[in-house]
């Protein structure tokens, strides 16, 4: 029988070994999929506004609230486009590394669309904040069409 201070040490390595073990298996995931996470995460606040503006729930504090958290999120995806990162999963095109400034000028157009909404968001002009949430819409389309493959 091992004493205890023993015990506790061998306790120790083993947690360190089953954290190694969750790290290792968590990382697994691949470009594409990091990156469509955090479109997907984009996606989060982006939807419920325009389900918001379509029918007639429009709540404006929860508005507000949706319209910074897509700030919050809205430029996470564009740090993970390494070249050579098309993987099984990635929709990304080359066009994305092929054609970088037109590829820096759609992200610039979504990121001003976002910030402008965020301004619009706390005003009362309900014709406005559709126009902008329109204008980040409109932005996310020409980017997809552009530089976002078929479904795989
Ligand atoms: C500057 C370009 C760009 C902009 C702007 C952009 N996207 Fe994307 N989006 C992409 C690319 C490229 C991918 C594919 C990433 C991959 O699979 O590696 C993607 C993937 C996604 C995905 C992941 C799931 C799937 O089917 O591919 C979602 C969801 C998504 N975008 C939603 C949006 C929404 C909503 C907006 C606007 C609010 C937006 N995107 C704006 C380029 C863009």
């Amino acid at each position: 029988m091992a004493t205890l201070p023993t015990r506790i040490k061998i306790m120790k390595k083993i947690l360190l070994l089953a954290t190694l073990a969750l790290l290792a298996t968590t990382s697994q995931a691949g470009p594409g999929e990091d990156r469509q996470k955090a479109f997907k995460q984009v996606l989060r606040s982006f939807e419920p506004m325009g389900v918001m503006l379509r029918g007639s729930g429009y709540r404006k504090d929860v508005f507000i609230k949706h319209a910074d958290a897509l700030k919050a999120v809205a430029a996470a995806p564009f740090s993970q486009f390494k070249p050579g990162t098309i993987d099984d999963v990635s929709r990304a095109k080359p066009a994305i590394w092929s054609e970088p400034a037109k590829w820096k000028a759609e992200q610039d157009k979504f990121l001003l669309a976002v910030d402008q909404l965020q301004k619009t968001a706390r005003g009362d002009d309900l014709a406005a904040i559709r126009r902008d949430y329109g204008a980040v819409a409109a932005s996310c389309k020409a980017c997809h069409d552009s530089f976002r493959g078929p479904m795989r």
